[in-house]
């Protein structure tokens, strides 16, 4: 696997050579990124003498963040969601960056155009790690669903004893493998997936819909083959890549769509319906558009096939998740979803909050499973989102088979 292992200015970046070597004992390929400060400390030659790759030390050397991403991509022939981010010593200055969106470097340019895993491991001086600043900077990092390897307590080089020690490199090597190592814990499953609006036509060039992007439905496909599932996506009219590894089934209508679940729903053992599907779909469209004639016009709407309902009457021995966006009463309506239409589980959001839900990269969500209290999941990216409802899909596998 490869690994991007960027080295901080901080006393502690002449642990990181040990650990760029650990990283190696351990399969990962390193490219390594220094800032400035961190050349004061360690030079780029013993890095790229333990590496066998030539370090990036600039934003001017040659090297642009998305060439070395598409190199590495290249190189590994690996998703880039499959790809690490490693920061050791990650010192105040860089996670105030980091946490900030300030790109002024290589390395901080470097961490906003990555898609992958982030793992930052904080040394500093133990007032600095303490300080309110820090702390703020070290939650938003955290809440956004980077990997925080926490100092150590102990003697710092500054003579005082506290938290803010660089861990053994051999402590982050295994706790960087720990969190790479991709989870196979759906191997075995076929996931439906269904994603982004439907598209209902007014005539052959107007339509009614929503304003769902696919992004939660598209992680969460990416987030099931990752992890070892075989998915068929669903997906309505949306502008997104088809993740790695899953099928993908094309639809524009709601009836459309319904068609595509339940050709597949024989061959699923698992069925995820995050799409916005259109409740109403135009009655009769003209095959010709409808020209500007009328003062005033209304369309006739009926309903569409409820899809959910349709996949719980049949549901058999499957889990059944179901979404629910509201602007009010989540958690109720959320658990009449479940009963009316026979879910295991109903993944909730508020889909009026700025900065989540509909179009945005964040989601914030309640998953109310059918036993057991609902669970806030926080503001977090989508992929890790995506993650999280998958980690209670599989608690629900769990108890289905011990009985519970
Ligand atoms: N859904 C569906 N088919 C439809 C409408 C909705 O499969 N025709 C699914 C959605 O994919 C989602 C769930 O039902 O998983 C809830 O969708 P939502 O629109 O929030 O609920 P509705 O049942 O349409 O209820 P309401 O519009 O009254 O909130």
């Amino acid at each position: 696997m490869n690994i991007v292992l960027g080295v901080g200015g901080g006393i502690a970046a002449y642990k990181a050579a040990e650990l760029a070597r650990a990283l190696m004992e351990r399969g990962f390929a390193v490219q390594t990124v220094m800032t400035a400060a961190a050349q004061q400390f360690i030079t780029p030659l013993t890095f790229a003498a333990l590496t066998g790759r030539k370090v990036i030390t600039g934003l001017f050397d040659g090297q642009t963040a998305d060439s070395v991403l598409a190199s590495s991509v290249e190189h590994i022939r690996a998703a880039q969601e499959n790809q690490t981010l490693l920061v050791a010593p990650a010192t105040a200055d860089l996670l105030a960056k980091f946490a900030n969106g300030i790109a002024d470097d290589f390395l901080s340019t470097l961490y906003l155009a990555f898609t992958g895993t982030v793992i930052l491991a904080p040394a500093m001086n133990t007032q600095m790690w303490l300080h309110p600043a820090v702390r703020a900077n070290v939650d938003k990092l955290r809440a956004r669903g980077n990997h925080i390897i926490d100092p150590d307590s102990g003697l710092l080089a500054c003579g005082t004893t506290g938290p803010g020690r660089l861990p053994d490199p051999a402590y982050i090597a295994a706790e960087t493998s720990r969190i790479t190592a991709i989870r196979r814990d759906f191997e075995g499953e076929t996931v439906v997936i269904t994603a982004g609006p439907t598209q209902e036509p007014i005539d052959p060039v107007r339509y009614v819909s929503n304003r769902s992007s696919g992004k939660m439905g598209f992680a969460v496909a990416a987030a099931a083959a990752q992890r070892g599932a075989r998915v068929i996506l669903v997906a309505g009219p949306v502008n997104l890549a088809t993740p790695p590894g899953v099928t993908r089934v094309d639809v524009e209508s709601a009836v459309q769509m319904r068609d595509a679940v339940m050709a597949h729903l024989p061959e699923a053992s698992i069925v995820i319906k995050a799409a916005a599907v259109a409740d109403y779909t135009v009655e009769n469209p003209p095959d010709q558009k409808i020209k500007k004639t009328m003062a005033k016009m209304s369309i006739d709407l009926s309903p569409t096939p409820d899809i959910l309902a349709e996949v719980g009457r049949n549901k058999g021995t499957r889990i059944l998740v179901g979404f629910a966006a509201e602007t009010q009463n989540l958690v109720s309506e959320a658990r009449r979803k479940m009963e009316t239409k026979n879910c295991d589980m109903v993944a909730g959001n508020l889909v009026s909050q700025a900065g989540i839900g509909f179009g945005s990269d964040e989601n914030e969500m309640i998953l109310v499973p059918r036993t057991g209290e609902p669970v806030k999941l926080a503001q977090a990216p989508k992929p890790v989102i995506a993650n999280q409802i998958l980690d209670h899909v599989l608690k629900i596998r769990l108890a289905v088979r011990s009985g519970g």
